[in-house]
């Protein structure tokens, strides 16, 4: 029988997609499991499968105050939190013919500012953690930039940042940071493209994927090989090749009906 407590984790977006899936691998190990989302109804399902293990800590992460509850119950249940992932997030595509500000503001509060507030709520959490870990999942979006991405595109270069930066700050304190950076991943998000996803992975394999390379603490989790092989060259061209690139994806506008 093995004396090392089980690991305490904290996921966000677990209802769902890529966080559903990585919460299975989380638990399959016997780890304790805090899960956050909008909707109950997963999480808890989750809790009966795995009974002992998970702690359901719902709700809206983009209001703070909801955020800082969170914190508080799983350091009422816990005290402590070895890894973090924030996961949860949301895509909207702008149309730059009709610039509607409002779409970056809903995205950026989903993936950027709602990651903040986790982190304010986690780092006492890891704090007191064993060997910390803070992970954040941004996306592959943000080495190029891509049409009608506007809003997606900046919010996940803003997580990407506060992540790295976050990274150099708490060196000193041994928590380490790992960014994930997506390519296509099958998830009811990306259902909703209208446009070709190419070498896009099965969300259970993109979620055994991340959840075995984490044990080593790399500073990125990229994939599909493939898809960053192709992607990581043309991330370092000049700008005017960005945009040539950029500008072939645009796809052309419906074709404009006869009237009869
Ligand atoms: N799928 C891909 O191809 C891909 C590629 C690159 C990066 N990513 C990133 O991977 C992450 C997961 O995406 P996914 O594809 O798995 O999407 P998904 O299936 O739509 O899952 C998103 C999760 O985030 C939660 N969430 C969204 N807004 C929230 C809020 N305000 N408060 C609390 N929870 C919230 C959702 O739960 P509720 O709706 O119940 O709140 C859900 O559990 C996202 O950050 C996404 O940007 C995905």
């Amino acid at each position: 029988m093995s004396l090392t407590p089980p690991r305490r984790y904290w996921l966000t977006g677990a209802s769902s997609g890529i966080g559903a899936a990585l919460a299975e691998e989380i638990l399959k190990t016997g780890a304790h499991l805090a899960v956050s989302s909008r909707s109950t109804a997963p999480l808890k399902v989750l809790s009966q499968r795995y009974p002992g293990q998970v702690l359901v800590v719902a709700g809206d992460l983009t209001n703070s105050q909801t955020v800082r509850e969170i914190g508080e119950q799983i350091a009422e249940q816990w005290g402590s939190l070895d890894t973090v992932i924030l996961n949860a997030g949301t895509c909207e595509y702008v149309d730059a013919q009709q610039f509607d500000a409002s779409i970056i503001e809903h995205v950026v509060r989903t993936n950027l500012l709602a990651s903040a507030y986790c982190v304010e709520a986690a780092l006492p959490l890891l704090r007191a953690g064993i060997a910390p870990h803070l992970v954040g999942v941004a996306s592959s979006v943000t080495y190029l930039p891509l049409p009608r991405a506007e809003a997606y595109g900046a919010s996940k270069a803003g997580l990407r940042y506060m992540f790295e930066s976050l990274r150099i700050d708490l060196a000193d304190e041994g928590i380490e940071v790992t960014v994930v950076s997506p390519g296509f991943v099958d998830t009811p998000l990306t259902a909703k493209n209208d446009f070709p996803m190419p070498l896009s992975w099965p969300v259970e394999k993109a979620a055994r994927h991340i959840f075995a390379k984490l044990d080593n603490r790399p500073l990125e989790i990229a994939f599909p090989a493939l898809f960053m092989a192709a992607l990581w060259p043309l991330s370092k061209m000049p700008n005017s090749v960005k945009l040539a690139i950029g500008k072939r994806m645009v796809r052309s506008n419906p074709p404009i009906q006869d009237v009869p």
